[in-house]
């Protein structure tokens, strides 16, 4: 049976920081810290919903963290403003290399998903807006679970809704935290380092294998 790959959405598909030229014109020099904290508040509130069982879609996760993020710069920006933000946030772009590697591994006949944090609505859209929808075979979400990464239940989710087993299943991310749940709940996963700068969490866990790019991926995996 081909292989299956379940492609993390926000932040290795689509670039998250796509709203940083958009958030200079708004607050100027802080931007690029503002969509740090901004993304990683986001993370944390996911994290937190999971573990208190307190559920809301990964839409408020991403809205919550815009008001907190306002507040924590001291920045004021208008009910106008921020729903112009929280609008560019679905329709981020791609990175660059994510086209031409999701074609190759197509061809390839791996059987590609989109795995996300995101509602499936608001994934289908996102990837859709970026041109890249026609590569998967179908967007699986955590929101079925009510739940979100690294919850071991919706790896297991992800594994059930496309019919593959953990040996040969990869999640492919440049989440740390998704790699290493993935992982730790059976399945093979490769991290996605893009810049040199990012971090992998020092667990004693590690990703089967490490990758610039979804181009090496295809040549390290097919
Ligand atoms: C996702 C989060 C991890 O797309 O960004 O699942």
């Amino acid at each position: 049976m081909s292989v299956t790959l379940a492609f993390d959405v926000y932040g290795t598909l689509i670039d998250t920081h796509g709203v940083v030229s958009r958030l200079q014109e708004l607050i100027g020099e802080k931007a690029k810290d503002f969509s740090q904290t901004w993304r990683e508040k986001q993370l944390e509130y996911s994290f937190r919903r999971g573990l208190m069982q307190n559920y809301e879609n990964f839409a408020v996760c991403i809205s919550n963290a815009l008001d907190y993020t306002c507040a924590f710069y001291k920045v004021t920006l208008t009910k106008d403003q921020k729903h112009e933000l929280l609008g560019n946030y679905r329709t981020l772009p791609a990175f660059k290399d994510v086209e031409d590697g999701l074609a190759r591994l197509k061809a390839a006949d791996f059987r590609l998903f989109a795995f996300s944090n995101g509602s499936e609505d608001a994934v289908e859209k996102l990837l859709v807006a970026a041109g890249i929808r026609d590569f998967f075979l179908g967007v699986v979400s955590v929101d079925d679970l009510k739940s979100f990464k690294p919850n071991p239940a919706v790896y297991s989710h992800f594994l059930r809704k496309s019919g593959a087993s953990g040996s040969n299943a990869w999640l492919i991310s440049s989440n740390p935290f998704d790699v290493i749940g993935a992982i730790s709940a059976g399945m093979r996963a490769a991290w996605v380092q893009r810049s040199r700068d990012a971090i992998f969490d020092p667990w004693g866990i590690e990703p089967t294998i490490t990758v610039e790019n979804l181009g090496e991926l295809y040549e390290k995996i097919s």
